[in-house]
Formats: structure tokens, C-alpha cells, sequence
């Protein structure tokens, strides 16, 4: 194998594994809602499995194209990969799905414009997951999320930045190296990077999408981890003009550490698509903390910061429908996962809806507790009179 990184699968690389398995399988059926083609695109491909046989995101990405397609699904995927050795191993490794799945030998620069033309026709998935920091040029990027955006009536982006090195390079170009934590380095992950290296600030500029990070990283009252904060904070901002919807997930090896091994991002233009997505990414959390807390009749020793708030969640709920504003149990929703973004799933915001129905401080236009996503929803007695209704706001950030 061409790079050390594929020997064995790193146990932190299977959250944006199970995010990206548990978010595609229930997109694929509704985007395919929208009538054209599906096309999801993995730009960094990779050998397709590891040396231990674990498999690789265009083998996760395969299995679920086989299975939508066996349902009458118009679903394909291509799979991109630069490096010649790692693209041999993925050619043989996505033989079985062939009649579905292409993978193209290049650079994902160099496709670029055909993946634009071909958006034209297509609804897009991009997964990007490269091992380096300086594959992720915003500007380039960029390019693409525009021709795609307006080629196409549905584009999403799921990323990975590891934004510790980002960051550290950062605080070296500005001269503050020395306010790197260095006992933070065994927390983040430098295999492909080296994070001690000297990069230009022109380089750090169209990584980051903008001159804003050198403001970041030179802020003398902000923790590294503060500045990191900052940092995915205001990318988010620059993706939610593309995407309309932008947001963020943590992954960490342990849960003590202060610092993420990677950040998934997450961009999108589609509502469905931010509930989809907020369903994953609370279950991967709850899998994390599953696997650091004991959780079991007697006794559940996790923090109380992780336990979802449910009585916040309700207030939210009432106050969302404050001055006798109405809308649907899909609209409330969608404004609560924008407030509570990777707090709460659809099914936990629809139990407190359902709890709040019972009590007499919901009330609904037919009547009853038990009801469907298009039931109109109002905080005071139900009176067709004063109907307001809204969409969620745009929200950036997690
Ligand atoms: C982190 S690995 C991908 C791992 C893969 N997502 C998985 O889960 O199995 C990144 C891959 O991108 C490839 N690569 C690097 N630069 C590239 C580029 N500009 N275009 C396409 N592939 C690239 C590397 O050779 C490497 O195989």
C-alpha cells in the first residue's frame, strides 16, 4: 500500500465512516424525490479498503449505491483518486459494483469541470476527505460548490479539515508558534501533515477561504482551543453562502481531550438534508459517549452537560411559537434542530412536541396528540384567525 495510512484503519476514522453510511442511505430515497439523477462523488477516493481489510468510504459509498439502484433508484457514484498505486487498489477494490460505481485516475482538480457539466443533469453528494491540510483550497472548492449550485437543484458537501494542523501552521506564520500547547500535538493527528512545517500565509489564505483567520490566530486573549472555535465558526460562514446551511462535528479520539483529530463539515441547500444530517450526527455523539460512559439501569455516569435538556428543548419549542405564530410539526421542527443543531434527533423533538400536546401547552388544528408532520401547531388555543407561519432561519455553526 502506497501510504502508511491505509495499513489499518485508525479507530477515530470510523465516526465519519458511520456518519456518512447513516446520512447517505436515507438521502439517497429523498433527494431521488427531486427527479434527477443522483451522483455521489468521493474526490479523494483512497485504495477503497485498508490493510486490514476494514472497508474505505467508496466501499461504505458502493453498498449503499447497490442497494438504492436494486430499489429503482437512479443512483451512481464516482470515485476520484490522484495517486496511481492507491488508484490500482481501488479499481480492483470496486470491481463487484462496477455497473454502478466509475473510478477515474487524476487529480479531483483536474475534474473538475466535467463534474460542473455533469451537475447540470445530476443531483450532487461531494465527500471530501483528504490527508492533507493543502488539499482543501477554498477558493478551488469554491468554484465548484458555484457551478454546482447553480447547475443543480441539490448540492451537499460532507468535509473533512483537520483544523489543529490548520491552526498550528497558522500561529507559526503569525509569529506565535510558541502558544502552540505542545502536549496538544498527541491529541490531534499528523500523519500526513507535518504540523511543525512553515507555510506561507498566501497558502494558509486560500485554505481557509480569506485573510480572516490571521485576525484568529493572532488574538493574544484566545486559548488555542478558543482560536479553533473561532476558526470553524467563521469557515462555516463562508460555506453558508454556497450551501445556505452550514455545520460542524468534532471528532476526538477520547473524551477528555481538548483537541479534535478532525472536524467533519457539513454544507447543504436542502431542509431535509439538515435533519438528516443532525440525526447522524447525534447518533455518532451518542456512540462516542457510549463508548467512554456506563449507561445501564442502575447508574448512567455521563456528564450532565451531554444529557439533552429536554425541558430547554420545550421551552424553545413554546418560545419558537410565541405570538400566536403557527406552523407545522416539519416547520417547528426544522426550527429546533437549527437552535439545538446535533443536541437532539427528529424522533426526541417529536416525543416533547407529543408531551407538550398531552399537557394542554400545545395545541394542534385537529385536536390530538398523536399527529403527522403536516398538523398545523399553535403555543395558545388552536384559532385559524391569527396564522403566521415561517421557515427556519439560515443558521451557521453547531
Ligand atoms: C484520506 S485518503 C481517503 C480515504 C478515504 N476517504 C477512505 O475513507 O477510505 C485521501 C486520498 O486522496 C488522494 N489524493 C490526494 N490528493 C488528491 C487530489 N488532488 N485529487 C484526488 N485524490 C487525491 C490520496 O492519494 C489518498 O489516497
Amino acid at each position: 500500500m502506497a501510504h502508511k495510512f491505509f495499513q489499518a484503519k485508525r479507530p477515530w476514522s470510523k465516526y465519519k465512516d458511520f456518519i456518512l453510511n447513516y446520512y447517505l442511505d436515507p438521502y439517497i430515497p429523498k433527494v431521488a424525490k427531486l427527479g434527477k439523477p443522483i451522483l455521489i462523488v468521493d474526490c479523494f477516493a483512497g485504495c477503497g479498503t485498508f490493510g486490514d481489510s476494514e472497508p474505505g468510504s467508496p466501499l461504505i459509498i458502493s453498498a449503499l449505491v447497490k442497494k438504492w439502484q436494486e430499489q429503482g433508484v437512479n443512483v451512481r457514484a464516482e470515485f476520484i483518486e490522484a495517486d496511481p498505486e492507491n488508484f490500482q487498489s481501488l479499481q480492483q477494490a470496486v470491481l463487484p459494483y462496477q455497473e454502478f460505481v466509475t473510478a477515474r485516475h487524476g487529480s479531483f482538480e483536474s475534474h473538475l469541470p466535467v463534474l460542473a457539466a455533469r451537475a447540470k443533469q445530476n443531483t450532487v453528494f461531494l465527500y471530501v476527505d483528504p490527508y492533507t491540510v493543502k488539499g482543501l483550497v477554498f477558493d478551488r472548492m469554491k468554484e465548484v460548490y458555484d457551478q454546482i449550485r447553480q447547475a443543480s437543484a441539490s448540492v451537499e458537501l460532507l468535509l473533512n479539515f483537520n483544523v489543529v494542523t490548520f491552526m498550528r501552521w497558522g500561529l507559526a506564520a503569525v509569529k506565535r508558534q510558541s502558544e502552540f500547547p505542545l502536549e496538544l500535538g498527541a491529541e490531534a493527528d499528523a500523519l500526513a501533515d507535518d504540523p511543525a512545517e512553515s507555510v506561507e500565509m498566501a497558502t494558509l489564505d486560500s485554505i481557509a477561504g480569506g485573510v480572516y483567520w490571521r485576525e484568529i490566530a493572532q488574538d493574544s486573549l484566545a486559548t488555542f482551543q478558543d482560536k479553533l472555535d473561532q476558526f470553524i465558526n467563521r469557515y462555516l460562514d463562508e460555506l453558508a453562502e454556497p450551501f445556505s446551511f452550514a455545520a460542524s462535528y468534532e471528532v476526538k479520539d477520547k473524551y477528555e481531550h481538548r483537541v479534535p483529530k478532525y472536524v467533519l463539515i457539513y454544507g447543504t441547500r436542502h431542509p431535509d438534508g439538515i435533519e438528516l444530517m443532525n440525526d447522524a450526527m447525534c447518533k455518532a455523539r451518542q456512540q462516542f459517549l457510549g463508548t467512554r460512559f456506563k449507561k445501564n439501569a442502575l447508574f448512567d455516569d455521563t456528564p450532565e452537560e451531554e444529557l439533552p435538556d429536554t425541558g430547554q428543548l420545550k421551552r424553545d419549542l413554546l418560545e419558537i411559537l410565541g405570538n400566536g405564530r403557527t406552523l407545522t410539526r416539519k416547520q417547528l421542527r426544522g426550527h429546533a434542530i437549527l437552535n439545538h443543531f446535533c443536541r437532539f434527533q427528529a424522533k426526541d423533538i417529536n416525543a416533547s412536541i407529543g408531551e407538550l400536546l398531552k399537557a394542554g401547552r400545545l395545541h394542534s388544528n385537529t385536536g390530538k396528540s398523536r399527529i403527522n408532520d403536516e398538523v398545523l401547531l399553535n403555543a395558545s388555543r388552536f384559532d385559524s384567525s391569527t396564522v403566521k407561519s415561517g421557515n427556519p432561519a439560515r443558521h451557521t455553526g453547531s
